[in-house]
């Protein structure tokens, strides 16, 4: 099934009397429970792409189209909507709100409220291994736990997308690859559709399909 349908996809920023193209015509077809690994250069529209996906920022042209709603032509409110019911976004200095404990940044993030709240805070804590951190401050855990609070807000609404930009970017290697292994996880196990901006070469082993961008272009396609 299709997850993701992106055609001719462009995002031109003016800066002055300059334009700058930082995406530049990518086709890309994204199936469910795919993990897909984005590589490529700074500069090179990685994080734009990503964006334009997840709904945080709308193309210059192109067709986008995620969980069958095309993002070019829907309201800001549908393209809100789309986003909470169906993405989960994980960014490298984690965005967590300092002055919310870990259960707390959860929950800030609940698209529905039921009475089950509770119950799937513990759940998505415990699915990152932190339920003995869940009252903590962010100031007062490592990088790689406060990804982890991060990792378990983007899943409180149990999203079919994950999208992650260098997730594990602040990390060392040993807790990046900890961080990494939980998406994969959440791909293997949840069949949730990941794409993962990284340069790490352990992700890439297990990536289901890898694109490389280079100016605003995928220049190669695994
Ligand atoms: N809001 C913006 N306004 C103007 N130019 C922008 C904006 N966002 C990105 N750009 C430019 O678009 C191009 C692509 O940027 P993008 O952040 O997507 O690259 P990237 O591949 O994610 O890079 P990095 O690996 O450094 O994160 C760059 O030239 C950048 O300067
Ligand atoms: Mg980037």
């Amino acid at each position: 099934m299709t997850m993701i349908e992106i055609k001719n996809l462009i995002k031109q920023y003016k800066q002055g009397t300059k334009t700058i193209k930082a995406v530049d015509g990518i086709d890309l077809t994204v199936k469910q429970g795919d993990f897909l690994v984005v590589i490529g250069p700074s500069g090179s529209g990685k994080s734009t792409l990503l964006q334009l996906i997840g709904g945080l920022d709308r193309p210059t042209s192109g067709k986008i189209t995620v969980t069958g709603q095309d993002l070019t032509r829907a309201s800001e409110n549908r393209i809100t909507k789309m986003r909470r019911e169906n993405i989960g976004f994980i960014f490298q200095n984690f965005n967590l709100i300092p002055t919310l404990t870990a259960s707390q940044n959860v929950e800030s993030a609940i698209a529905k409220r039921s009475k089950d709240d509770r119950k799937r805070i513990v759940e998505v804590l415990e699915k990152v291994g932190l339920t003995n951190r869940a009252n903590h401050l962010p100031s007062l855990l490592s990088g790689g736990e406060q990804q982890r609070v991060a990792i378990a807000r983007a899943l409180i609404n149990d999203p079919k997308i994950i999208l992650a930009d260098e997730p594990t970017g602040n990390l060392d290697s040993k807790t990046g690859e900890e961080i990494l292994d939980i998406l994969r996880n959440l791909n293997k196990e949840n069949h949730q559709t990941v794409i993962l901006i990284t340069h790490s070469e352990y992700a890439k082993r297990y990536a289901t399909k890898i694109v490389e961008i280079k100016d605003g272009k995928i220049s190669d396609s695994i």
